[in-house]
């Protein structure tokens, strides 16, 4: 029997859409849609949480103009990740935010992460918040158009979004100067490029993983600077949608493992410890 590799499709599959058709999201789909969010909400560990709003609701607050900026042209419905700004935790919203933008793929409809081009005062009308919870990341989810729009397309070639790093950036093997070769990666080799190919803020591929044995070490090799303007951490987001490949991508082929944190964390210069995966062999 040949083993699913819906994960590894949906992963290669994804792309960023910035340009939507204006036509309502089936109710079957959203209906889906708003099933998976449950689930998340639930899965959550620490205080983030999601929602689905539209502007093409009845409900009055979520009718606010959910701005964009002009960069997403005909969306009108957005996934919103909504984060207690202290004791929320970026890793574990872009972990999340990550599986329910591959369910959305799965349902045939497109996603683009927003980190910077959206209106957060607006969006964060279109619900009631706590005092100390904010949105540092929405997505559109909705059917692409055909034909890109210039914006969009300009954005894809400024953000150099076709390209991803080589494997001797990104994989290493137990020191960070040793680059991990897709022989000695072995049955690791797929889950490690589904990280590879995944989204990042501006495209800047912060993810460094570290292979000793069975255990894979999650780093972030910060561009300094980055974020600073919005003051939040989109590097952890991307850290946490790395470990979202890797994991569905590994449970996928078979392989079982358990996310940890190392005490002490390992210190490696120019890199920031995220987290831990040991595989069960
Ligand atoms: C955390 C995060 C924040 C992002 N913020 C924005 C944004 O504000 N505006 C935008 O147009 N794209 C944004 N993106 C999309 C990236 O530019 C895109 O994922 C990257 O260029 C790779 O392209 P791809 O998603 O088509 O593979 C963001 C992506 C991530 C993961």
């Amino acid at each position: 029997m040949t083993k699913s590799t819906k994960y590894q499709d949906l992963i290669r599959n994804r792309i960023s859409c910035r340009t939507y058709d204006s036509m309502p999201i089936s109710l079957e789909s959203i209906a889906k849609m708003e099933e998976k969010i449950a689930e998340l909400n639930q899965e959550a560990k620490t205080e983030v949480r999601f929602a689905i709003v539209s502007s093409l609701s009845d409900d009055r607050n979520a009718k606010a103009k959910l701005g964009t900026y002009g960069v997403m042209s005909g969306a009108h419905t957005f996934i919103e990740a909504i984060q207690d700004i202290e004791t929320g935790d970026p890793l574990e919203l872009g972990y999340l935010f990550e599986k329910a933008v591959l369910f959305a793929t799965e349902l045939g409809l497109s996603t683009c992460w927003l980190g910077g081009t959206f209106n957060r005062g607006n969006f964060e009308k279109s619900l009631t918040l706590t005092n100390n919870e904010t949105i540092p990341i929405v997505s559109p989810i909705g059917y692409a158009k055909d034909k890109r729009s210039l914006l969009d397309s300009t954005m894809r070639f400024g953000a150099g979004s076709n390209h991803r790093k080589p494997w001797n950036e990104l994989f290493f093997e137990n020191d960070s100067k040793t680059p991990l070769t897709k022989e000695n990666a072995g049955k690791y080799e797929v889950a490690l490029e589904m990280v590879r190919l995944g989204p990042s803020a501006s495209n800047k591929q912060p993810w460094r993983l570290m292979k000793t044995g069975d255990d894979f070490h999650f780093f972030i090799q910060r561009n300094q600077g980055y974020g600073d303007m919005i003051r939040y951490d989109l590097q952890l987001n991307d850290l946490g949608i790395a470990k979202c490949h890797f994991e569905l991508t590994l449970q996928e082929s078979g392989i079982q493992g358990t996310w940890f944190t190392l005490d002490p964390q390992p210190k490696i210069e120019g890199w920031v410890y995220g987290c831990t995966y040991k595989c069960r062999v």
